[in-house]
């Protein structure tokens, strides 16, 4: 026999950014996040878990390639599902299967992302919490969602996040063995859906430091970033709640604008600097600053997360038609650009 599940996330895009761990292994981060979950169309892995007594070992296939499974991250989402699954029987097709078998049969997962890898936009955060709630759907795993995106955690801090739609808070939280630190919704997608997401993809992508390595580096060496963690994010958290809870878009874009810019400040006080907005990147704040001013009251908000492209929110559809009008006009995808193509995605799941 074989029994299979197969599960869809979307990513998610932080508004209030993740950027230092506390712990390393278990994916602790220094201050609390709020993201907004993408609706699947664009952005989202799509995987299917099979488990059968004739697999041997585990195995993953990643958009039809095999992939090795003996990351740590990987290991650990794994395990801590492996031993939270339930008794489970289909009398019907005759499978019996004991919780504590869960642990001796082997999996396989087969992954895929419905956008290109090329494009460099960031997958893990949808990718683990695909994974880790198609296993606990195989394994019969009783937990919410909260205690799911403590497991999604582990194999990516955003990932937690994409374990809900809408609005999403991941608080840090106090304890060492990291069971406070989970992701709760904030408000569905239902609460605010005039809101409307483009995200401008970068083609050609030099070589970047990664989230993991970029964070390391910054908790070390930029005394900026805690100065963020501990004075700055704690407030925004709160306003941030405030503008999403009464759908007030101008707070919402001042805050989102204000804290990628900062994030990227802490990549600049690094040692050495880490830069991830290009050229363009500048270009695109510098218009949307420019046009906000200009209406007098913000239209659009911009954030970047750990590479150039451009994650835009536009007030309504109306505003989105304009906003996509001006990017074409002034940052038309080419080779001077290195824009290859514009996302368009509502926010839902
Ligand atoms: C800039 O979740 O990719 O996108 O936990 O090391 O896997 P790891 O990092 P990751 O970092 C995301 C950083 C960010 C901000 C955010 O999503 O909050």
């Amino acid at each position: 026999w074989i029994l299979m599940v197969t599960a869809r996330s979307p990513t998610n895009i932080a508004v209030i950014k993740y950027w230092g761990k506390r712990d390393e292994t278990l994916i602790l981060p220094i201050n609390d996040s709020i993201s907004v979950t993408l609706d699947p169309e664009h952005l989202c892995t799509t995987t299917t878990v099979a488990v059968s007594p004739k697999f041997e070992e585990d195995r993953m296939w990643l958009n039809k390639k095999e992939i090795s499974l003996s990351g740590g991250r990987f290991q650990s989402c794994l395990r801590e599902i492996r031993s939270r699954g339930t008794d489970f029987e289909d009398e019907e097709k005759g499978i019996f299967i004991k919780k504590e078998d869960w642990k001796k049969l082997h999996v396989h997962i087969d992954s895929f992302n419905n956008f290109p890898t090329a494009a460099g936009l960031a997958s893990s955060a949808a990718g683990f919490a695909c994974l880790v709630y198609s296993l606990a759907k195989l394994m019969n795993v009783k937990e919410d969602e909260g205690q799911l995106s403590a497991i999604a955690r582990q194999g990516s801090g955003s990932a937690c996040r994409s374990l809900y739609g809408g609005f999403v808070k991941w608080s840090m939280g106090n304890d060492a063995n990291g069971s406070d630190s989970i992701a709760v919704q904030l408000a569905t997608e239902a609460h605010w859906d005039e809101l409307v997401i483009i995200i401008a993809v970068v083609s050609s992508r030099q070589k970047e430091t990664s989230s993991t390595t970029g964070m390391r580096e910054s908790v070390e060496t930029s005394p900026l970033l805690h100065y963020r963690s501990k004075e700055v994010v704690p407030k925004r958290i709160l306003q941030m709640e405030e503008a999403i809870r009464t759908r007030d878009f101008p707070s919402f874009a001042k805050l989102t604008c204000a804290d990628s810019n900062q994030f990227h400040a802490t990549c600049l006080d690094t040692s050495p600097p880490i830069f991830y907005m290009n050229d363009t990147s500048h270009r695109q704040v510098f218009c949307m600053e420019k046009w906000n001013r200009s209406e007098g009251t913000p239209q659009v908000a911009y954030t970047f997360d750990a590479g150039p492209n451009a994650v835009l929110i536009a007030k309504n559809r109306k505003v989105a038609t304009q906003l996509l009008q001006r990017l074409l006009f002034y940052f038309p995808p080419s080779a001077d650009t290195e824009l290859d193509s514009y996302l368009i995605g509502d926010k839902s799941i």
